[in-house]
């Protein structure tokens, strides 16, 4: 799979994510040798930069951040292909030399036509760019060619936002050549989920309601929110990731198997398992929201969210949400599936817990099997990518003693291959025409549907309750699981 002649024109390439992802994956990606030789990547931002001082930020990104070795005949290549382009959004001198620049590359490096346009930029920029793009004749391919956009997110900020910019975005694009990033569905640990559901015969008739007493995805961070303040604060942990990844990764856990692994037929899949997500009916009972304050983290001190630089002293923004979400259909009624997500928590980690029900019945002595928990299968999304099973077994000696022990799947013990950076993948795919791992526009409005009862519940509730950073987030969300009988797995 190597992409054939084309080019990439990111917007807001002096953001922190064009730094620290999308600049070293292009590299990588050519490091691999997956991009072809007259690959061009075009950089479009404010700043007066000649395609030199572009070149050299280049530069420094992929020394700082690529994955793969630094080799200078590969990274010369890449940098005869580099240019950039001056101006703001709306410009539209800025435009017409983008098209001219394109125009040249596609004579000087045979890209062929074919450029994808990356917005890495704040949502309210999008439809001002796909418009410029469209009145500029750049979405119109030459024939044989294609144009695509993609689009990083938040795709929206509740479900109307999202739809009008589906509705600006199609009016420019058709639908097939949009590409809206998760970059949580680029993860190899991500992929293997559809893996491991689907290409083993032990875990599925075990993967429903008569077996699995409920699910526990999460997604724990231990970072507060850096420098992005501007963009965190009003939107909160819900909206940055529970619309998106968490849901992802509930659609992907929860969904029936799809015909096939194409595009159409795994959206079809998702999508109606999303439909038939249920928010519980008394959501101050079932779902929490928390914000971190000062504390200790890996042995240093940490301000809390309110002290953060660039935060207003006010604000009300969620660093914690959990909630309590219910599929309604034959295989899960009844199995409660626990979302949770926090900046600031105990340690990074992302995983997926499918808990078991207990046996219904123990022959053993109940006062020594004291340690025995539930069945456990654990999808170890990150960092420690790989699988536990957690059961019950026989301690030595001469007692029937039974207690909890763990068989272990590890990435880095069974393969030697090392997965590709998410964002390398992605773009990969971008390139390749492949939309396997893009959440299509119903997907982004349907988990907004989900998440804005939600939203608005907590918008009329008060304020968030504040937890210290370092834990595990506040003691609501312990007893919002408590009432279930159940608690928070602490990875
Ligand atoms: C992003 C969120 O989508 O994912 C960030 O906007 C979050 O707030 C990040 O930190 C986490 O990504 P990863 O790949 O490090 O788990």
């Amino acid at each position: 799979r190597i992409a054939g002649p084309s080019g990439l024109v990111i917007f807001g390439v002096t953001g922190d994510l064009s730094r620290k992802k999308l600049m070293p994956a292009v590299y990588d990606l050519a490091n691999r040798g997956l991009l072809p030789p007259g690959f061009s990547l075009v950089g479009f931002a404010r700043r007066d930069w000649a395609d030199e001082d572009f070149c050299d930020v280049v530069h420094n990104s992929v020394k700082q951040y690529a994955r793969t070795p630094f080799r200078e005949e590969v990274w010369r290549q890449l940098a005869e292909g580099m240019r950039f382009v001056s101006g703001t959004f709306d410009d539209d001198e800025a435009f017409v030399n983008l098209r001219s620049t394109i125009d040249r590359l596609d004579k000087e490096r045979g890209t062929g036509g074919n450029f994808a346009f990356y917005l890495s930029v704040p949502p309210k920029y999008f439809p001002t760019v796909v418009r410029q793009l469209k009145q500029h004749g750049l979405s119109e391919p030459p024939t044989d060619s294609w144009r695509r956009a993609v689009i990083e997110k938040p795709f929206g900020h509740d479900l109307a936002s999202a739809q009008e910019l589906n509705q600006v975005v199609h009016e420019v694009f058709p639908p097939h050549e949009v590409f809206r990033i998760d970059h949580y569905l680029g993860k190899e640990t991500v992929q293997n989920i559809l893996a491991l559901r689907f290409a083993n015969t032990m875990f599925e008739p075990i993967w429903n309601r008569s077996y699995v007493d409920h699910v526990q995805i999460t997604m724990a961070e231990d970072i507060g929110i850096g420098g992005r303040a501007g963009y965190y604060d009003g939107i909160g942990s819900a909206r940055d990731v529970i619309q998106n990844h968490l849901l992802q990764l509930l659609a992907l856990t929860a969904m029936e198997e799809p015909a096939s692994f194409d595009a159409d037929a795994l959206v079809t899949e998702k999508l109606k398992v999303l439909h038939a997500v249920q928010l519980p009916e008394d959501l101050g009972r079932h779902t929490v929201r928390g914000q971190y304050t000062g504390g200790w983290q890996g042995g240093q001190k940490v301000a809390g969210y309110l002290d953060e630089d660039g935060i207003d002293r006010a604000s009300v923004t969620d660093t914690y949400a959990a909630m309590r979400l219910e599929i309604d259909n034959r295989r899960w009624a009844g199995v409660p599936f626990y979302l949770r997500t926090g900046k600031r928590l105990g340690r990074r980690v992302t995983e997926i817990a499918v808990v078991f029900q207990t046996a219904p019945y123990s022959p053993f002595d109940t006062t020594d099997t004291q340690e025995l928990g539930h069945n456990a299968l654990v999808i170890r999304v990150q960092p420690d990518e790989g699988i536990t099973v957690r059961f019950g077994s026989k301690v030595p000696g001469t007692q029937m003693e039974i207690r909890d022990v763990t068989m272990d799947f590890a990435y880095g013990e069974s393969f030697t291959e090392s997965s590709p950076e998410a964002y390398e993948r992605l773009l990969l795919d971008v390139l390749l025409g492949d939309a396997n791992l893009f959440p299509r526009h119903q997907e982004v409005e349907r988990s907004w549907e989900i998440l804005d009862p939600v939203e608005d519940f907590w918008a009329g509730h008060g304020r968030p309750e504040p937890y210290t950073a370092g834990t595990w987030g506040p003691k609501a969300a312990d007893e919002m699981l408590a009432r279930d009988g159940r608690s928070w797995r602490r990875p």
